[in-house]
């Protein structure tokens, strides 16, 4: 019964956000849309709703496993996921192991260049300014989230990091950054939230470097499809 889409609450760009009949619990609708920039680049991966979703019901049933709470509760459809019910909080966690991407840009690093220790980065979610870059200082100042929700947001995110990292390279996958959010229950405990997904992650092949994420939608690298596929398939040999 609880399975069942209720009235549809928000529409973000890859996904859709449902109620269900269980006050605590939504449903989350995987899409096959891709945007990059802001929006500014728009496009359509095929299959990547479903293979985000079980990738990332993959990932959060491995940090569940390992101790690390998640809103996830199970699988529903192809393309769906019952999930807690959570306020997301406004601020997107990154971690980086390898330089890519913005900070490879920001402080001129060639792409590749292994960091001495993880970086954590926090982004302020407004679509407006283009997420900006905010430091702890900001984030007090602004009033987006406590001293206390800081602490596990960063306690979480490096666990999480180290978690990721040792299991990808058993699958001969380098992870290189990722973005988490994090959401508050009803019960008012912050946990992950979101997907953990190549939309947001960079995966390089250990051996190739091969680029196995969204980089090959936003830089036009093609095989799109074929890298978000590979990924699936090194996380469980092709098996469900
Ligand atoms: P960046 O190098 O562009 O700052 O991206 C860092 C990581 O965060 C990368 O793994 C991609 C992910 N990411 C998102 O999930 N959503 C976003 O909007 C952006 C900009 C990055």
């Amino acid at each position: 019964m609880e399975k069942v889409r209720g009235d549809q609450l928000y529409e973000g760009k890859a996904k859709i956000v449902y109620a269900t009949a269980n006050p605590e619990h939504y449903l989350v609708y995987y899409k096959d849309d891709a945007t990059a920039f802001n929006g500014v680049k728009k496009g359509i991966i095929s299959g990547k709703g479903e293979l985000n979703n079980r990738i990332s019901a993959h990932f959060f049933e491995l940090l569940e496993r390992r101790g690390i709470q998640t809103h996830f509760v199970e699988l529903v459809s192809p393309r769906e996921m019952l999930v807690r019910k959570v306020t997301i909080l406004p601020i997107e966690v990154v971690v980086r192991n390898i330089a890519a991407g913005s900070l490879a840009k920001r402080l001129g690093l060639a792409e590749g260049t292994t960091l001495k220790q993880p970086v954590l980065e926090y982004y302020y979610k407004d679509d407006d300014l283009g997420d900006p870059l905010i430091n702890e200082y900001h984030i007090r100042a602004l009033d987006l989230a406590t001293d206390a929700d800081l602490a596990i947001l960063a306690e979480q995110a490096l666990k999480i990091n180290a978690i990721l990292s040792e299991y990808l390279a058993t699958r001969r996958l380098k992870l290189v950054d990722f973005k988490l959010e994090f959401g508050r229950t009803t019960q008012g405990e912050v946990i992950l939230a979101d997907e953990i997904s190549p939309d947001t992650c960079r995966f390089w092949d250990s051996d190739t470097q091969e680029k196995l994420d969204k980089d090959r939608f936003r830089r036009d690298l093609g095989g799109v499809e074929e890298a978000y596929q590979e990924i699936w398939r090194r996380l469980t040999g092709g098996a469900e």
